[in-house]
């Protein structure tokens, strides 16, 4: 099977090394030197890669993977499958789920869905003024992709009824609306899944660490690392809370099946466990990153066999190894806010833990950094504890101006 693959962060990296360690022959399309995807594919193109029409020039190909939502949100499904090319990735107009916010709470509205805080979709400064006269405790979300940066929350970004109203009011004059949602207490957590249209096979779940610094200190980033339980569940969400995600991740996917079209690919559903039930934070329509390398390295059925199944339309429960999974990134120096691009690193091989290339490239055959997530260090063991104790034996094999959070998996 040929598959081409697309995006080369280290999400995409562990989705191209487990798809050739289970047989398949990888053609990659990034828009950088990947080191590591390109130590295993038989060919790669650096492209634009959120332009379908820079896909013209892949053919011959059994299927693709597709990683990153703006390829998604861009389109490149539709063109790939236009061509003859059956994706692993929604089309357009199913990646709406993540490209509009929303468009995603208006589904579970329209077709009852559970789910759904108290929302408004705001078009005007009168209809924001409207809102905040029931809710003081909000949460202002912008309807586009953001990279995650783009939700603010009183108490912690906006601190006053100004603050509220401008941000919305930023947020409107550049998108035309903004979502206004009651800001939810509780605890958080995400289930991944894989999805063919009609049915939805949970994995393992996974807590992953936004925040910079130890101690859940500092800017949000696109994540410091990330853990998961040989039980495949987290301690601190209840069985039940995660039965319901899954029955609003199912339902969602049936109304799309009977009313847009067979959602193909990763579903990765964010909700908050609170005294008042389980409510959808956010709809992802790729994997997590780093939350698809802790899944995948576990994950025992061959990727190849689930892809197929997936676009044939005949999903099978997925099995996955009762272990742990610790997953730790180094960043650069002064990420997110001023990380320092373009330093050499150096790596050595790590003795207990596999390595995934993020966004680096290489130039003349060093490794450099960009503005963004370096190198992430995934180790298994048989308890997160010994998982732990092996992916930060392992860290100091990566040098330069990097650093990392000791803290991931320490409460557990
Ligand atoms: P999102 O980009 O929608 O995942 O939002 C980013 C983060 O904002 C989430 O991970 C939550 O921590 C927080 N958040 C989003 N919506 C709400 C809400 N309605 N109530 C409380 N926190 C929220
Ligand atoms: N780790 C968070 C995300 O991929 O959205």
């Amino acid at each position: 099977m040929k598959v081409l693959v697309v995006g080369n962060g280290a999400r995409e990296h562990a989705i191209a090394k487990k798809l050739y360690n289970d047989g398949a022959e990888i053609v990659s399309a990034m828009s950088k030197r990947n080191p590591g995807i390109i130590s295993i594919s038989t060919r790669f193109e650096i492209i634009n890669i959120n332009d379908p029409s820079n896909y013209e020039k892949f053919n011959s190909l059994d299927y693709a993977v597709i990683g990153p939502e703006d390829v998604l949100a861009n389109g490149v499904s539709d063109f790939l499958e236009k061509k003859g090319i059956p994706v692993i990735g929604p089309r357009k107009a199913l990646a709406r789920l993540e490209w509009s916010k929303g468009y995603a709470r208006e589904l579970l509205t329209n077709y009852n869905i559970p789910g759904n805080p108290q929302y408004k979709i705001c078009r005007n400064t009168d209809d924001v003024k409207e809102f905040l006269k029931q809710h003081t405790e909000v949460a202002v979300k912008p309807d586009v992709l953001t990279g995650g940066k783009g939700v603010k929350l009183t108490g912690e970004h906006l601190h006053s009824y100004n603050d509220v109203v401008n941000y919305a009011d930023e947020c409107i004059s550049r998108d035309s609306l903004v979502v206004l949602e009651e800001k939810l207490i509780g605890k958080e957590f995400t289930l991944q899944a894989f999805v063919d249209g009609k049915h939805v096979e949970v994995m393992p779940m996974v807590r992953d660490y936004k925040r910079a610094y130890d101690g859940d200190k500092g800017p949000n980033t696109g994540s410091m690392g990330s853990f998961s339980c040989p039980n495949h569940l987290l301690p601190d969400i209840p069985i039940t809370a995660v039965k319901k995600g899954e029955e609003i991740m199912k339902k969602t996917i049936e109304s799309l099946n009977k009313n847009v079209g067979e959602y193909k690919g990763f579903l990765y559903g964010g909700f908050m466990n609170t005294s008042k039930g389980v409510y959808l934070i956010e709809y992802n329509v790729r994997l997590g990153d780093p939350e698809a390398i802790n899944v995948l390295s576990i994950l025992n059925t061959p990727f190849t066999k689930l892809t197929e199944e997936i676009i044939d339309g005949r999903l099978s429960k997925p099995h996955f190894k009762n272990e742990a999974t610790v997953c730790v990134y180094l960043v650069p120096e002064g990420y997110p806010l001023n990380p320092k691009k373009d330093h050499t690193i150096s790596i050595k091989e790590p003795a207990s833990s596999e390595l995934y290339f993020a966004s680096v490239y290489t130039e003349n055959g060093l490794i450099k950094t960009t503005s963004s997530r370096a190198i992430a260090l995934l180790a298994k063991g048989e308890s997160v504890k010994s998982a732990r104790k092996l992916v930060y034996s392992d860290v100091n094999k990566i040098s330069g101006d990097l650093f990392y959070r000791s803290d991931i998996a320490a409460d557990f």
